[in-house]
């Protein structure tokens, strides 16, 4: 038994599932969670000293690699000088800057701790705004688990939905309506039969949780046409994509032209950090210049605000998007040629950093029932034989990868030897 094992079991006997969030426990892989010890650019080194090249970065918030010395030099002085203070900070004015000098006209901002607050928090200010209560959802697309945003669709292709989780009561979906991804007929007759009741369509910028389902553009625009003509607000949850795909976000260029805006991730720089942003009349609406309540002991604490304006620094001045534009293409040319050299179904989908492989696939699926199920088995021997050789991936075939400035060429290379061989094994 290693050192990894051991603190495992541990940990099964102090907290459920013997982890803080449930894809971390590796049950959709097997084996044991690795425990890094430390991180530094795009390695970590677990507590049995094996070195990972890391794929996963806090699951996107890393987009500079671990410990970057900017950031955490600024972090180190802001914590010297105070955890938090429940009180306004300057370093919350920095970020608010950042964050509002890529967003059209006059906007505002609010900070939050986590992307799941974040788009509750954004529902719940679309409901405040328009009065109305119904919010559509997407099947695949992950929001975080506030109780509401846990439903799944009922038995037909566009209905309201069920709770997907014990412990929501179905009084708190019975607004919420799931659509398919990628089907304008159903979603549009949907909208409109919901007509004026309909508040927000809330939908990931590009879902990234279910794989990566790039969305044709002119879904996109169907939802922005429709939603303008109802008079209903669109939510454009950017928690995952922020700051991964280009500049402005990717909502700004795909077609989707948000109301509301939701950050979390990046935004934070590895801190507990969400945002929702959006015009200045419809933020207005959020406590205390107007009647949406929200609030938070931590919110915009000073050691977030800083991790979250170091990066975003570093990424302004950097070049950054580019950079990480050439990595990503680098690894999906790659991918294709080993695809074409091994004969196999699959192909990789890619979003600026964000990377997916849909295994068993000849084209990139754009909605969650398309993804094959069987792949994931696939996936896990992929997994599996990539961890052998020091490659560190998600641990489930569905979660995306993120690429980050510190990855280099080289790092490209040998993942792309790893994949082959990592592949050949699971398309034996
Ligand atoms: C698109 C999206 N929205 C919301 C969330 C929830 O964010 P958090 O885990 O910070 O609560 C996530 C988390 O992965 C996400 O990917």
């Amino acid at each position: 038994m290693n050192r990894s094992d051991r603190l495992f079991s541990r940990a099964q006997e102090l907290m459920p599932g013997g982890v803080n969030s449930p894809v971390r426990a590796f049950r959709a892989v097997g084996g044991t969670p690795v425990y890094p010890r430390s991180g530094s650019g795009q390695f970590i080194v677990d507590e049995d000293g094996r070195e990972f090249l890391d794929y996963c970065m806090s699951w996107g918030p890393l987009i500079l690699g671990h410990a970057h010395p900017l950031v955490v030099e600024q972090v180190k002085s802001a914590v010297d000088r105070g955890l938090s203070f429940g009180m306004p900070c300057e370093a919350e004015i920095d970020l608010s800057e950042r964050v509002l000098s890529v967003l059209p006209g006059e906007s505002r901002v609010r900070f939050v701790n986590s992307g799941t607050e974040a788009v509750m928090t954004a529902i719940r200010l679309a409901r405040g705004v328009t009065g109305r209560d119904v919010v559509a959802k997407f099947t695949g697309c992950y929001h975080g688990h506030a109780d509401h945003l846990l439903v799944k669709a009922g038995s037909g292709l566009a209905t309201f939905g069920t709770a997907s989780s014990a412990g929501v009561p179905e009084s708190m979906v019975q607004d919420m309506l799931v659509l398919p991804l990628d089907n304008s007929e159903a979603v549009e007759a949907a909208l409109r039969a919901t007509g004026e009741r309909l508040a927000a369509v809330v939908i990931e910028a590009i879902p990234a949780n279910n794989g990566l389902l790039v969305q044709r553009p002119e879904f996109l625009k169907m939802l922005r046409r429709v939603t303008r003509e109802l008079g209903a607000l669109i939510v454009s949850d950017e928690v995952l994509t922020g700051y991964r795909v280009g500049a402005p976000h990717i909502s700004l260029r795909n077609g989707l032209e948000p109301d509301i805006l939701t950050l979390g991730k990046v935004v934070g720089g590895g801190m507990p950090v969400g945002a929702i942003a959006g015009s200045k009349s419809v933020m207005d609406h959020l406590a205390p210049d107007g009647p949406v309540y929200q609030a938070g002991t931590l919110s915009g604490n000073p050691i977030g605000m800083t991790a979250g304006a170091a990066t975003l620094r570093v990424l302004e001045e950097s070049g950054a998007a580019e950079r990480l534009e050439e990595l990503g293409g680098l690894l999906e040319e790659g991918f294709g040629a080993i695809v074409g050299r091994l004969g196999i179904p699959a192909c990789m989908q890619r979003a600026g950093s964000i990377f997916w492989m849909a295994l068993d696939a000849h084209e990139p699926p754009r909605s969650a029932e398309t993804i094959v199920a069987e792949s994931m088995d696939k996936y896990r021997t992929l997994h599996g034989s990539m961890l052998s050789q020091g490659i560190y991936l998600a641990p489930s075939g569905y979660e995306v990868g993120f690429l980050s400035t510190a990855h280099t060429e080289g790092d490209i290379q040998r993942t792309l030897e790893a994949l082959e061989t990592g592949l050949k094994k699971a398309y034996a």
